[in-house]
């Protein structure tokens, strides 16, 4: 039944308070290509105050008109429309800062800087911190900022101070423990906004509302109904000049501890009390915690891995193992999704990009073997955004012959472009809506189901298989 009293938490875009937004590594890839084109979008469409500043921090010295004129060609590039005074309007509202960043002084001169920018301003600036800066550096970074005056608010008001950090949050469960401890030393867990990026799609965003305003489906999400969930994202990119970070990585915590683990958490989690930020975070982490992490005697029965030729030249690495194919196969140990498999994949270097998320129902009596027994009900994450259903049909004629068939609804089809998912991360942290962010808590639980395999897969190759460029992922899964 549909709960007449379930209270979705209004988006509140009236009101959005002056913000100095910082930018630690404003000269970095992530800054040009998705922060400041989201940026760009959020001034041109008037989404944020007028009266925001930014502040881009760099370790070595700044010229701003390098930077805009980058901003410039991201924007073309992306395919927006330019609008130079827009562009003009940011420029005017940007300063530079240069930062030692070992040095605990220049923390307090940043916090100097941002209190100038506000009595020049003449009103409380909240204050956001946006971390694009290589995740070894997160420890030091957070640290030193804890330990400074960039923690609190603005000057004379009740303005906040947030931080807004990339993932990877820690290389594995102790490593993320160290960081949390380490972050909350200087931040309480309301200023923190760890993005992903894949929860701010829009598509991701859908799966909770079909699921919980379409009483037809929350009936059947189920293991009575539900006989295999499949989570699958297919990237044709190889690692693209990103060699050194993904060394580090590999695709199992590059992609599946988070993005694919939280897409896993949105589609099978039990309703949450209410629609905002804490509920929906409870939700969340008590799927996580019930999800099956995967022993080290069981790495070999419930994993796959594999690697692209040239991978290993590409890196500068020949003895390089670090796998660029990942699979998990699990169980949710709750008695909704008691015995259901759950499988995840992720590999680049594939034939195709796409992100799925897939339900696969239980057997009909099967009496043609050529046809598909299971009616699937799929949701396309991107491209071609939108949500599919398998079925079997009658085909046309004097026979009863079946033949199968798909009911498809597609976003652009029924609602246009939608926002990029960097516009809305930005938008709510700006706002303080941490619904979309990843707590604490989830971090951990996440880390708890994968850290045995990330160990042992660490250790040697046994076992990795090698694949070539544009390969159909499906070609790899077991
Ligand atoms: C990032 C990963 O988090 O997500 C990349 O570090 C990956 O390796 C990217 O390519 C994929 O994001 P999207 O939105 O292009 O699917």
């Amino acid at each position: 039944m549909i709960d007449e009293d379930y209270e979705y938490a209004a988006t509140d875009l009236s009101a959005p308070e002056p913000t100095i937004i910082v930018i630690f590594g404003i000269t970095g890839d992530l800054a040009k290509r998705y922060l400041l084109p989201s940026l760009y979008t959020l001034f041109k469409e008037g989404l944020i105050h007028p009266q925001t500043e930014l502040v881009g921090v760099s370790r070595r010295p700044i010229d701003t008109e390098i930077v805009f004129d980058e901003l410039r060609a991201s924007v073309e590039r992306a395919g927006k429309e330019l609008d130079s005074a827009v562009i003009d309007q940011m420029r005017e509202r940007a300063h530079g800062f240069q930062l030692d960043m070992d040095d605990p002084g220049g923390y307090d001169a940043l916090h100097k800087e941002l209190n100038r920018i506000e009595e020049a301003q003449g009103v409380c600036m909240n204050r956001l911190y946006y971390l694009s800066i290589p995740p070894s550096a997160y420890t030091n970074v957070i640290g030193h900022m804890g330990n400074s005056p960039l923690n609190g608010g603005c000057q004379h008001g009740k303005g906040q101070s947030r931080l807004l950090i990339e993932k990877p949050f820690g290389d594995d469960l102790a490593s993320a423990r160290k960081l949390i401890e380490i972050t909350a030393q200087g931040f309480g867990e309301h200023q923190l906004f760890r993005i992903d990026h894949y929860l701010a799609k829009e598509t991701a965003q859908n799966i909770s509302t079909f699921r919980f305003e379409n009483p037809l489906f929350e009936t059947i999400w189920n293991n009575r109904h539900v006989a295999s969930i499949d989570i699958v994202a297919s990237e044709k990119i190889g690692v693209e000049g990103r060699g050194n970070f993904y060394e580090q990585q590999g695709a199992l915590r590059d992609f599946i501890q988070n993005h694919l683990l939280q897409l896993l958490a949105v589609a099978t989690m039990d309703q949450p009390e209410r629609f905002d930020s804490d509920a929906v975070h409870a939700a969340k982490l008590q799927l996580l915690r019930s999800i099956r992490p995967i022993s080290a005697d069981k790495v070999s029965q419930q994993t796959r891995r594999g690697q692209y030729e040239g991978y290993k030249q590409e890196v500068g690495n020949p003895d390089s193992h670090v796998e660029t194919y990942a699979q998990i196969e699990t169980y949710i140990d709750t008695p909704r999704w008691q015995n259901v498999p759950v499988r995840i994949r992720t590999g680049k270097a594939m034939a195709s990009k796409f992100t799925t998320v897939t339900f696969t129902f239980t057997d009909r009596d099967a009496e043609e073997p050529d046809l598909p027994n299971s009616n699937q009900l799929q949701f396309r994450i991107q491209p071609n955004e939108g949500i599919a259903l398998n079925l079997l049909a009658k085909k046309p004629g004097f026979d009863h012959e079946l033949q199968p068939v798909v009911m498809n609804f597609g976003y652009e089809g029924n609602f246009g472009s939608q926002p990029d998912a960097y516009e809305r991360v930005l938008l709510d942290a700006i706002r303080g809506d941490q619904t979309l962010f990843a707590s604490s808590d989830e971090v951990l639980a996440a880390w708890q189901i994968v850290d045995d395999v990330v160990h042992a897969w660490q250790q040697d190759g046994d076992g990795l298989i090698s694949y070539e460029y544009e390969t159909d992922i499906d070609s790899l899964g077991v």
